[in-house]
Parts: structure tokens; C-alpha cells; sequence
């Protein structure tokens, strides 16, 4: 998508240089992450309002450090350097960079020596956090000092003739106390941006784009009733109206009563074309007696892609594809180096654009999830299904462990319905990024009146998350998670014993196959 402003960040390997994209599209401007790899022209043609250099693992002397062209520094644009950034102006430009005895790491003291249009706003003495061993020795030629922290004495540097600035501290941290402050003066007083993204722009310059990339021709969408491909549904409707054909495939794995919903949802308030399909029995069908969690998932996603094949083909001059493909895919799939072992394989139509010879639509390749929820709301979409928890392609199967079947669909649905609903009633549904119950293939014996029980246990899962990389899991009151034990194990026939599951990912993941 062309961008009226943007700000390009040059990324060095940092854990949080996604925060650093995040913290920029929050102040309003549009920010994207490039490899360190990118060449002086493209970042001529992509002409940024500014440049920001991230952090990184290395030291800037390290035999395959990071680095970028040194003509970045001569193209008159601004820059600011983050830690690694900070480091590799340092060098580049002629200052000196040393190993540091003491490895600062956590929270400390930054003291503001000389007034900078970086530093405006922000108190003379304020908490930042740092992450480094190496430190700036000298600063290079033509820049000045302008803070300092106990174990770095050059910890912010400007240059007013070049427009180059750097810290040695991570601004985009929350821990910072200023930092978004600092990141905005970065923004608007040095780079002079104008604060234009936002998600109504968002979706006037993407109906447009879409309008021409699609002309007369028609765009089918696999409805999953999850909120990114809804958003895409909706946002694609608005540019090429009734050309955009929907799917939505019942596996029968949903929560309780979420087809039905769906469905309404769809067709009465959002106005969408969808063909729905009933395909709950293919999937029980193909997953009897099948145990493995991997096996499941393919099962599953390769049955989803022929019943979606065998439907899309009745509708004749498709062309593309419409995906809810989002940010943080893109930068994995561009980022990680080497071949990762597979943990899990993710449940997408993947694969599908190919085999069918389509072109692909996707809106929110450039979008956090969280974004894609503002463009939702913003597109009229009810605020209780934006908010929905994330839900896997693979639905309850992946929840149920051990063989799914029909009987134990129902018992994970029951449960499942009564944990959310407290969570709800309780108004802590919103806090918590994904909350489910989990069926066991173990039974225990219980006791319920005078009588001797045999029968299932069931977990609960809720986690805190920012995208689903890393989770911790939900401290709970006592008191709810024994509220919600007693519902279950009075309402639910089947279910005896309810347990919390207390683990982070890593190294656990969020579903438990
Ligand atoms: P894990 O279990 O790997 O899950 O920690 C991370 C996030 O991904 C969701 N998830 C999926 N999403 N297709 C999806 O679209 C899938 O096959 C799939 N499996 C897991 C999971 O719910 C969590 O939000």
C-alpha cells in the first residue's frame, strides 16, 4: 500500500523491534520493519519521513555484526539509533564502542545534560530501561551529549547538522517512563510528521487499492467466524460489493452455538454473501480413531481445503483470494533464518491460492491484531464479536485430546460455555487474550451424592498475551476458579474433576496439541 508518511525501521535483530513499530503506529504514523540487508536505493524510493535503527543481540565489533550502508547518513533524513543503533552510528561515524565491565540490564536513571528537540517534555532525571554490554566510548565527530546514565556516560547523542540521533536506552520498552514522549518528539519535532494513520485512512486508501487490483472480477473469502477474516470480508464488500463471494464451512468443531451466531451475524447485520456448509459429519467421520495431534490437524486442514475447493469452483471467474493474513506472519516468515522445527502446523488455506491458481487479497498484511480490531470497530462490526478470543483453524479438536467424537464435542462445548460466561459475567474476558477448557483422555473417580463416579477431567487454559508468540498464564481469584469448578462439575454430565493449567509459553504452547 503507498503511504503518504512513513517511517522506516532498519531492524538489527532486536527482540522488541517490533514494540518499536507498534509505539510509532500508536503515535498515528505509519512505521515498517526492513531487514538491515535493505540497499540505499529502495530506501530512496520508499522516501521515509525518518529512519529508526533498532537494537540488537551483537556487539557492533562482533565478526557478522549487523550493519547497513554507511550512505544512510548522507541521504538527509532523519535518524534515530536504539542501543545496537546507537552503537553502529557511534562507529560508523568515527566515535569509539567498548565492551562494558558492567552489563546494564533492567531499569535505571537517565539524567538530561543538554536540552534536545529529542528530549522535550521529559524530566531531567526519568526511569529507562536498558539491555547492553557494549557502550559508547567517544561519541563521533560534529555529536554532542546530550544525556547520561550512572554506567553509560554517553547515553543520548544528537547531531543538529545531520538530523542523527541515538540512545542507548530502549524507548519503546513500557518500562521507559518517557519513551513514548521521546518517540513522539522523534516523530513530529524532528521528522515532522503529520499523524495520518489512522483506521479510517486506513480504509479509504485500502477500498481504493482494492477497487483496482480487482476491477469487475470476483474474490472469494473462507468465513472462518474468526475476527481478522470477518474484517477482511467486510472491508473487501466495500470495495467490490456482491463480486465478493463468501465461505463459511461448519466442521462441527466450533464453540457451542458460534455457527448459529455466525451465521446471524453475516447475514443480518454485516450484509455479506456467504454460502454456509454443513460439513460437520466429513470431519467426525475422518477423524475416528485418530489420536495424534499433528495427524488431527491435517486431517482437518486438508478436509477444509477440499470441501472449500469443491465449493468455490461453483462459482464461475474467480480470480483472488481473499486472506486475514496479519503483520506478525509476514516478519516470521521474513525473519526467521534456518529451518524452525515444526511445533505445530498451523490450520490455514494455505497452499490453496496455488492450487487453484488464484491471486491473493490480503488487507492486514501490514496490520498488528490489534489494528485490525480498530479497523473493525470503525467498519461498524459489533464490539462483542471484535473482542472475541483468538480461536484455532483446527477449533475444538485440537482440545479435545485423544479421539474426537460427537459425545465429547458436547461435554467440551458445555464446559467451555460455562467457563466464558463467568468470564464475561465476572468482566474479565476483555483482560485476558485467550481463555478455554480443555477435555482430558483421562478419567478419575469422584464421588457425587452417595455414589461412586468414573469420569473425565478437564482443564482450563486462560493466558495473558500480546500475539501469541509468549503467554503467561491468568492468576485468578480462588473464588472464581472455584465458582467455575462447581458449575462445571454440577452441569456438565461427564466432566468430575476441573484442574487450572499454571503454565507460560514458552515452553508450553497456548492449545495443548
Ligand atoms: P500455540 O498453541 O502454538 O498457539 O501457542 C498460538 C496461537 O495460535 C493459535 N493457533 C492457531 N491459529 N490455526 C490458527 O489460525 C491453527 O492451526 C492454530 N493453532 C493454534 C492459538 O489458538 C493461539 O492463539
Amino acid at each position: 500500500m503507498l503511504h503518504k508518511e512513513i517511517i522506516l525501521i532498519i531492524d538489527f535483530g532486536s527482540q522488541f523491534t517490533q514494540l518499536i513499530t507498534r509505539r510509532v503506529r500508536e503515535s498515528k504514523v505509519y512505521s515498517e520493519i526492513f531487514p538491515h540487508t535493505i540497499t540505499v536505493e529502495s530506501i530512496k524510493n520508499i522516501k521515509p519521513k525518518g529512519i529508526i535503527l533498532s537494537g540488537g543481540p551483537m556487539s557492533v565489533y562482533d565478526q557478522d555484526a549487523p550493519s547497513v550502508s554507511k550512505e544512510i547518513f548522507d541521504l538527509n533524513i532523519p535518524i534515530l539509533g536504539i542501543c545496537y543503533g546507537l552503537q553502529f552510528i557511534s562507529k560508523e561515524l568515527g566515535g569509539k564502542v567498548e565492551g562494558s565491565f558492567d552489563r546494564e540490564y533492567g531499569r535505571t536513571k537517565f539524567n538530561i545534560i543538554k536540552n534536545s528537540k529529542l528530549t522535550e517534555g521529559i524530566p531531567n532525571q526519568s526511569i529507562v530501561w536498558m539491555s547492553h554490554g557494549d557502550i559508547v566510548k567517544s561519541p563521533p565527530e560534529g555529536f554532542e551529549i546530550i544525556g547520561t546514565s550512572e554506567h553509560s556516560p554517553i547515553c543520548a547523542i544528537e547531531n543538529l547538522d545531520k538530523n542523527i540521533y541515538g540512545v542507548q536506552f530502549h524507548p519503546e520498552v513500557y518500562h521507559t517512563e518517557f519513551g513514548d514522549r521521546l518517540i513522539k518528539n522523534f516523530l513530529f519535532n524532528i521528522c515532522k510528521c503529520e499523524a495520518d494513520w489512522t483506521p479510517s485512512n486506513f480504509i479509504s486508501s485500502s477500498i481504493e487499492e482494492i477497487k483496482n487490483k480487482v476491477g469487475n472480477s470476483k474474490a472469494i473469502c473462507a468465513l472462518s467466524g474468526g475476527v481478522d477474516s470477518t474484517v477482511a470480508a467486510v472491508l473487501v464488500k466495500k470495495a467490490i460489493g456482491e463480486n465478493l463471494h463468501c465461505i463459511h464451512i461448519d466442521t462441527g468443531l466450533m464453540r457451542k452455538n458460534e455457527s448459529q451466531q455466525i451465521e446471524k451475524l453475516f447475514s443480518s447485520q454485516l450484509d455479506l454473501n456467504v454460502k454456509y456448509v454443513n460439513a460437520s459429519q466429513i470431519f467426525l467421520q475422518r477423524l475416528k480413531n485418530i489420536t495424534d495431534p499433528e495427524q488431527k490437524r491435517k486431517i482437518i486442514g486438508n478436509t477444509f481445503i477440499e470441501i472449500f475447493e469443491q465449493e468455490s469452483k461453483k462459482i464461475e471467474d474467480v480470480e483472488f483470494l481473499v486472506q486475514g493474513t496479519l503483520y506478525p506472519d509476514v516478519i516470521e516468515s521474513v525473519s526467521v533464518k534456518g529451518k524452525s522445527a515444526t511445533i505445530k502446523t498451523h490450520h490455514n488455506v494455505g497452499g490453496l491460492p496455488e492450487k487453484m491458481n488464484l491471486k491473493l487479497i490480503e488487507p492486514f498484511r501490514e496490520l498488528f491484531k490489534d489494528e485490525v480490531r480498530k479497523v473493525g470497530y470503525e467498519l461498524g462490526i459489533p464490539e462483542d464479536f471484535i473482542m472475541r478470543h483468538p480461536f484455532p483453524g483446527p477449533g475444538l479438536a485440537v482440545r479435545i485430546l485423544g479421539e474426537v467424537t460427537e459425545d465429547r464435542i458436547k461435554i467440551l462445548q458445555e464446559a467451555d460455555d460455562i467457563f466464558i460466561s463467568e468470564l464475561k459475567r465476572e468482566n474479565l474476558y476483555n483482560k485476558i487474550w485467550q481463555a478455554f477448557a480443555v477435555l482430558l483422555p483421562v478419567q478419575s473417580v469422584g464421588v457425587m451424592g452417595d455414589a461412586r463416579t468414573y469420569e473425565n477431567v478437564l482443564a482450563l487454559r486462560a493466558v495473558t498475551s500480546v500475539d501469541g508468540m509468549t503467554a503467561d498464564w491468568y492468576p485468578f481469584e480462588n473464588e472464581f476458579l472455584a465458582k467455575v469448578s462447581n458449575l462445571i462439575i454440577n452441569k456438565v454430565n461427564g466432566v468430575n474433576r476441573v484442574v487450572y493449567d499454571i503454565s507460560s509459553k514458552p515452553p508450553s504452547t497456548i492449545e495443548w496439541e
